[in-house]
């Protein structure tokens, strides 16, 4: 008996710790502390200090978020930066126009004097992370309820932000750690002027688009490029023609060898959010509840978008970012509902739950404490789980009916004036104005008025009346059934659909024309829903949120003291973080096992003739059949993307995957279709990154492209010729 017992704690802990291996978005400042062991281990060359050091340039000098929304690497010392194409996107966009259409011919500056300037863009570096835990939580006590704590939290910040030590153009911030059990500064150096160097076309950028999207095998060549320019003293500096090209610390070497299966990969980069330390309750909630309704709405937006987008090359240019945002988290959700059932996610965190309780339940120290934490959380969530459906329900349909959206802009500007007078009004205008006018350069009327039809019916249909305001419900019901007509009668009387008369109305008579605004149908129809939505959901939502989040902190606290063989590393919160794993395919089903590369003849096999998802230029087709592929070819093959078994999340995109040596050899953009639930439970057999090679990106850029000057620019090596 006892045999067994030791024998059963064995597994578990080999369940807990070892099959975990690859699992983990670490801090880079506590690599040597945790990692480097194990990364060593796994096949890492450099040391720790060589990924993460303050007192010299290493890796992280090289490493910049990308906008706030993805990831990006120095690649030369003149600042030439690399991303995904689906992160430069909205700048390529941005350039595009029907006569010069770069989302679908690509672009290409021949010298720095064409390459593009983007207003609003930037990149940020990691000068230095400290923890701050100690600072943060001076004077907080358990006893407290959460506004007294986080105002506690908040004073402590603040003194703490006038002693940071600085640079007059540095900044910083500090974020919280383990649902707000450790405090972390991060000092940073952001740059402005960051412009568009080259991109490839959509057709291999994006090649395959969505039905290729979060799934393996891939055959995309998903990367852009950008230089950061900075004043003639090298700091960051906004916008300026006599700006120029950024050196910076640190910037990646390139190896031209590629990787093998069970080489040693790592992705270095800002990921943007997971929830791995979730109960098994909220797990189900959100399998059964919440990505099922999102999947639904969206299914419909979707529709209509794209039944539009077909016959439209305007709308098609317009809506193809919003169209590409919206599908993505659509389809992301289908695989992780998949992949959660599949590796039996709920009942894995139940396991887990037993012994974490059973361990409690042992001693009277932790019992006391922890004892009802568990039953605490799934009572909780519970409660919480109408509130949310609704408040996804909110969002993703009034969230998403873009006339709403107008509402919001113009309540802003109209409120300055309501409160604070004329003169904050006529200040505040010319970037009201400014925002307005890009937003409608996106904005179809006729999209609008359609998906208006298609959610609303689904906003009243699907929901339980109590969460409705009354007045609205009867209005909905009075066209029984009939939402073309009811779009109709609210898109035909409102002007927030029409540019023309808001901007113009804005220039004549701004004070006359917020005035009408008031009076707006669909100002008045945003209202209703708003404040049904603000009386019956959000404050309740609020409310148990809040509970959620202490018992969550609780929570988290309380597997750190007890599941003492588990190694913890925080939820991603879009701030600096080190995955490592090594190259290796997956077995994705029964029967369906899946190699870790893919080549150019991979492409050729899907071209399909003037597809709009698999059409293959014709320059491409040509360097293929030559098999001209320069140095960047492998044993006369061209490869294009692999996996590896690197924990990674969105806000990963445009990340550098580095081998064993600290060399750039590929970019990281996705993952496989059954690993997206990596976000809540990642499992070593599925989950896995997806990357496209560096030579792919290299052998465009120079082959293709015949963008030489830009490869003259970067450091190529060949670490297997060491
Ligand atoms: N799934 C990847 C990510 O989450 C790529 C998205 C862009 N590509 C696309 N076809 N929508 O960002
Ligand atoms: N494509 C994602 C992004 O934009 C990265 C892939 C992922 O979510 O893992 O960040």
């Amino acid at each position: 008996m006892k045999k067994i017992k030791i024998l059963f704690t064995a597994i578990l802990i080999v369940l807990f710790t070892a099959a975990r291996a690859d699992e983990g978005m670490w801090l880079p400042l506590l690599l040597e502390k945790l990692n480097e062991k194990q990364m060593k281990s796994l096949g890492m060359k450099i040391s720790a200090s060589d990924i993460y050091n303050i007192n010299k340039g290493s890796l992280k000098d090289a490493i910049v978020s990308f906008g706030g929304f993805c990831t990006g690497e120095v690649i030369s010392s003149q600042g030439l930066v690399l991303t995904n194409h689906h992160c430069g996107f909205d700048a390529i966009q941005n350039h595009s126009t029907l006569e010069h259409n770069y989302i679908r011919d690509g672009f290409w500056s021949r010298n720095n004097g064409e390459e593009l300037p983007n207003a609003g863009l930037f990149v940020t570096f990691i000068v230095r992370i400290e923890d701050v835990s100690t600072q943060a939580l001076a004077g907080v006590s358990s006893s407290m309820s959460e506004s007294e704590r986080q105002s506690q939290i908040d004073k402590n910040l603040n003194q703490l932000k006038t002693t940071v030590k600085k640079e007059s153009y540095q900044d910083s911030f500090v974020r919280g750690f383990f649902e707000g059990n450790q405090y972390y500064l991060f000092v940073t150096e952001t740059y402005k002027d960051v412009r568009l160097v080259g991109a490839p076309p959509s057709a291999i950028g994006n090649f395959g688009k969505d039905t290729d999207n979060w799934s393996w095998p891939r055959h995309t060549g998903d990367f852009s490029m950008f230089r950061i320019y900075c004043g003639k003293d090298g700091k960051p500096a906004d916008y300026s023609p006599d700006n120029v090209p950024f050196t910076p610390k640190k910037s990646l070497s390139i190896s031209l060898d590629g990787v093998k299966e069970g080489d040693f990969t790592m992705v270095f980069g800002f990921p943007g959010r997971t929830t791995e330390y979730l109960p098994s309750p909220a797990v189900d909630q959100i399998m059964r509840v919440n990505d099922p309704a999102k999947i639904s709405i969206r299914d419909k937006a979707l529709g209509v978008i794209d039944g539009f987008m077909r016959k439209d090359e305007q709308i098609k240019i317009q809506y193809a970012a919003k169209y590409a945002g919206i599908q993505n988290a659509f389809k992301k959700w289908q695989g992780e509902v998949l992949g959660l059932n599949r590796t039996d996610g709920v009942g894995k965190k139940k396991t887990y739950e037993t012994e974490f309780q059973k361990r409690v339940d042992a001693d009277p120290k932790w019992k006391a404490v922890y004892g009802s934490l568990l039953s605490d959380l799934s009572a909780l969530y519970k409660e919480f789980e109408p509130y949310a459906l609704h408040r996804d329900y909110f969002n993703e349909i009034v969230g998403r009916i873009e006339i709403f959206g107008v509402y919001t802009q113009l309540n802003k500007l109209a409120t300055i004036r309501e409160k604070n007078g004329p003169e904050a009004f006529q200040k505040a205008l010319p970037a009201a104005k400014g925002a307005l006018s890009d937003f409608y350069k996106e904005y179809s009327p006729v999209v609008d008025r359609k998906l208006f039809e298609v959610l609303m019916k689904k906003f009243v249909e699907d929901q339980d009346p109590k969460f409705l305001d009354a007045g609205f419900l009867a209005k909905a019901k009075s066209y029984n059934g009939d939402y073309a007509k009811f779009a109709a009668e609210i898109y035909d009387s409102s002007a927030l659909d029409e540019s023309a008369r808001i901007l113009t109305g804005l220039d004549k008579d701004a004070d006359l024309f917020i005035q009408l605004f008031r009076v707006d149908p669909a100002v008045k129809l945003y209202t209703q829903l708003a404040g049904a939505f603000n009386s019956t959901v959000v404050k309740k939502l609020n409310e148990l949120q809040s509970k959620i989040n202490q018992l969550q902190r609780t929570y988290m606290q309380a597997q750190m003291d007890v599941m003492k063989e588990r190694k913890f590393y925080p939820d991603a919160n879009s701030t600096l973080r080190v995955a490592y794993g090594n190259v290796k395919g997956y077995k994705a089903r029964d029967a369906v096992e899946y190699t870790y590369y893919t080549y150019l003849d991979g492409v050729m096999e899907k071209y399909k003739p003037g597809d709009y998802e698999f059409d293959v230029p014709e320059k491409l087709r040509t360097l293929y059949a030559n098999k001209d592929y320069g140095q960047y070819g492998a044993a006369g093959k061209m490869p294009v993307c692999f996996i590896a078994a690197n924990h990674t999340t969105g806000g990963n995109s445009g990340s550098p995957a580095l081998d064993a040596y600290g060399n750039l050899v590929g970019l990281n953009f996705d993952r496989v279709w059954e690993g997206t639930m990596s976000d809540i439970n990642y499992d070593p057999s599925i989950c896995r990154n997806i990357m496209v090679d560096i030579r792919y990106v290299l052998f465009i850029i120079d082959k293709y492209a015949g963008a030489t000057r830009l490869v003259k620019e970067m450091k190529l090596v060949h670490p297997r010729k060491k």
